[in-house]
């Protein structure tokens, strides 16, 4: 198969990264005789030094032009976060991105390595039988595209914030998210504050709709306090997770750490035209840019995820996550996943990334 894939590395740990997702991707085109033809674009602050644009129109054309999108990270140091060029950075670039091609349906996964599960913050005996939850977030409804202002208000600062959302919105990610648990355990939760919200309570009648159904699958809701309390409390309950956009952002980061490092979530965000964008899910990191100990996990699996959903090729995907899981195994650590274990070796970026290629080479 040819396909063509839009680079997008952006700033930070992104091109580091994206270069080792981008070396697993031309080992797998050489084990299955496809063809990936990459062309790299500017986004984030990479984009702000050339167009004064964090998302120029260049590079929308050139995702417009493309099979699929792989995103690295955007964003800068903290201190520096007044500066044009990373002020509001990741909200231009990535929300920008959002709703210039509707992605409206935003997947998470989830995976906890045995063998490196003492990182987690969570307790072993809560962990034994490993972890593998999906969570999928709506991403372009809620509160997040709404009015955001501040004014005065009686003599004060006064802010206001809108939310809505549409029973479309609601039913188009609900059918997907259950088309993807059949796949799975046939486990789903749907994730909301119903007793508050009016979203919310449209949320829950749209859902339970659409479970009618998909009767195979074993659904049902959670308010979301409870639902942080049982990330931590009993996670192995998860398996398929539905949620709002706000709801969604807030879980995933609570997710991504349970793993013991937030360089190993991919991510995977669809429209209904069929473009997909694939990210690692967390930031750029640019303290430890450029130093080649960047955890490559994130980016490789989100090359899996890109794969698997946008290009069928589900052989390809799957035997990437097994490179993955054989590097793990063997002991090759980056040094956020490093435990000092008699059979660890830590490596760097690119060493990680040279055992996955030879696994998948073998
Ligand atoms: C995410 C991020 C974004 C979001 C930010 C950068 C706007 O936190 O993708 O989870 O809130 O959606
Ligand atoms: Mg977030």
């Amino acid at each position: 198969m040819n396909k063509k894939i839009a680079i997008l590395a952006g700033d930070g740990i992104g091109p580091e990264v994206m270069t080792q997702a981008i070396r697993v991707l031309d080992a797998i085109a050489t084990k299955f005789g496809h063809k990936f033809e990459y062309t790299e674009s500017l986004v984030g602050g990479a984009a702000y030094d050339k167009h004064q644009n964090h998302l120029p129109q260049e590079t929308i054309d050139v995702c417009n032009n493309s099979d699929a999108v792989l995103f690295g990270s955007v964003g800068g140091p903290v201190d520096k976060q007044h500066e044009a060029k990373w002020a509001n950075c990741e909200a231009k670039s990535i929300l920008a991105l959002r709703k210039a091609f509707n992605f409206n349906i935003n997947l998470r996964k989830m995976a906890l390595y045995t063998e490196i599960a003492s990182l987690s913050p969570l307790k072993p005996e809560l962990l034994s039988n490993g972890l593998d939850i999906v969570i999928f977030r709506e991403l372009l409804g809620d509160v997040y595209f709404g009015e955001h202002t501040q004014t005065e208000k009686n003599g004060e600062r006064y802010a206001f914030d809108s939310g809505s959302y549409t029973e479309s919105q609601i039913k188009s990610i609900a059918e997907y998210a259950f088309k993807v648990a059949k796949t799975r355990s046939k486990r789903l939760i749907s994730v909301d504050k119903a007793n508050v919200m009016a979203m919310s309570k449209l949320w829950r009648q749209v859902v339970s709709e659409v479970a009618k159904d998909n009767s195979d699958i074993e659904y049902s809701d959670m308010l979301v306090d409870n639902c942080a309390m049982q990330i931590i409390k009993n996670p192995s309950q998860f398996d398929v997770i539905l949620t709002s956009n706000l709801f969604g952002d807030i879980l995933s980061d609570e997710l991504s750490v349970l793993s013991g490092s937030v360089g190993m979530m991919p991510s995977a965000s669809f429209s209904s035209s069929g473009l997909a964008l694939y990210e690692p899910a967390g930031g750029s990191a640019p303290d430890i840019a450029g130093k080649n100990i960047a955890n490559p996990i994130a980016q490789i699996l989100s090359a899996s995820l890109m794969l698997g959903y946008s290009f069928n090729m589900l052989d390809e995907a799957k035997i990437i996550d097994e490179a993955v899981k054989a590097t793990i195994v063997a002991g090759y650590r980056t040094g956020d996943i490093y435990t000092k274990g008699a059979n660890e070796k830590m490596v760097g970026t690119k060493e990680f990334t040279d055992q996955v290629i030879a696994f998948i080479s073998k």
